[in-house]
């Protein structure tokens, strides 16, 4: 007799589509701060500071003003002609007004990328460590992600660790800079040589451009602004981390053609439009003087040397980072296996930090520590680790 499978079950792509392993860290602190314990809180990725007022008074207004309606599904045309001029002031990207979706947040407009043009069977590079979603939005596509490490790759030049990489599978690219978690920032010549390599091989590139107001030494570069590059490449942006925004979960995508039919159509089937109000105090975000962006850089520059120059004088090995809020040292001296010396600084000396091993197996050996905290609590995280690690 042949036994009839339940019908309650999950869609089988879902099968390895994997659940942030973060919550776990977030968890944890919750129950130490629950019991009265100080935490020295390193596991976020949110910036430091409070969304700008006139950007919340536009949100007032506009729920004021009625602004409360269904928005166009690709999202309301002020906004989208504001970022055209931002994308060519800002990116160098020549691009019109369809060639502009509004998202819910970055990760959102990630998202639909990978839906839009990944299929069962296709391959996708991307270098690792990587932002820990991105793995699991490309296997929820069905397509393979292949893992390029990074580091050697800048070592032993891009174009012949991506060639070695790459199979008759590979479809697209994901390239994230600065990226999160390891602080990199691509250069120009880097950029030019994946664009060169997307080219040669007809790849379609999804460049994830979170943090391009976070860059302390060296350039943003948007690989769409090179030559040939603007048909090929879906760029995703958001407001979270620029402007201090994380929950209003705004963000944009831009793309050409075929690529912005599929988008507009997976937007519209998953969220039919971005929240209304949101959308008008975003527009306002975008009115904010380049010194907000500029002093903010410059706060978060401070922080990171503190921590960094902490952790060295630690003997935690920490290359600078050049973008992000985020620092990536070696910590393999406590232990080979990150997971291990995560949960011995959380529990000995109540320093929350990341495993490496969540942003793939090519930073293992290393923990992330965001540094997007008041520099007081980098001076008290850093005196609580001296007294384990000295
Ligand atoms: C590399 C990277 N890309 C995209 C995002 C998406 O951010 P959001 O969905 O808040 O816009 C994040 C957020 O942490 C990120 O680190």
């Amino acid at each position: 007799m042949t036994v009839k499978k339940s019908a309650l079950r999950l869609a089988k792509r879902l099968d390895e589509v994997g659940f942030s392993d973060i919550v776990h860290v977030r968890n944890k602190v919750m129950e130490l701060r629950a019991a009265g314990e100080t935490v020295h809180a390193f596991h976020g990725g949110e910036p430091f500071f409070e969304t700008p007022e006139h950007v919340k008074y536009a949100m007032v207004r506009a729920l004021v003003e009625n602004k409360t309606k269904y928005a166009p599904s690709s999202g309301i045309v002020p906004l989208r002609e504001a970022l055209v001029e931002k994308l060519r002031v800002r990116n160098g990207l020549k691009v019109d007004i369809d060639d502009v979706l509004i998202t819910a947040g970055g990760a959102h407009a990630l998202y639909i990328a990978f839906q839009a043009v990944l299929d069962s069977g296709d391959d996708m590079l991307l270098f690792s460590p990587y932002w820990t979603p991105i793995c699991d939005m490309v296997r929820g596509t069905q397509a393979r992600p292949l893992l390029v490490p990074t580091s050697s790759a800048r070592r032993s030049g891009l174009t012949r660790t991506l060639e070695q990489f790459s199979t008759p599978h590979t479809r697209a690219i994901y390239y994230n800079t600065p990226q999160n978690p390891s602080g990199v920032v691509f250069s120009r010549a880097e950029a030019e040589e994946v664009a060169a390599f997307a080219r040669k091989h007809d790849l379609i590139v999804i460049a994830d451009e979170a943090y391009e107001d976070l860059v302390y030494e060296g350039e943003h570069v948007s690989i769409a602004s090179l030559p040939g590059m603007a048909e090929r490449t879906i760029s995703a942006y958001t407001f979270s981390k620029s402007y201090g925004m994380t929950g209003w979960r705004v963000g944009y995508v831009v793309a050409r053609e075929p690529f912005m039919t599929g988008l507009r159509k997976l937007a519209l089937y998953s969220v039919n439009g971005v929240s209304t109000p949101s959308q008008w105090a975003a527009l306002e975000a975008l009115s904010t003087p380049p010194s907000f962006l500029d002093d903010r850089r410059k706060e978060y520059r401070e922080r990171r040397d503190l921590l960094v120059n902490g952790l060295n004088e630690l003997g935690l090995e920490c290359e600078l980072p050049e973008g992000a809020f985020y620092a990536f040292p070696r910590v393999h001296t406590i232990s080979k296996d990150s997971r291990k010396t995560a949960t011995m600084l959380l529990e000995k000396a109540h320093v929350a930090t990341v495993p490496s091993v969540v942003f793939g197996a090519q930073g293992e050996g290393h923990v992330r520590f965001g540094y997007s905290v008041p520099k007081p609590a980098i001076e008290s995280g850093l005196e609580a680790l001296a007294k384990l690690v000295k």
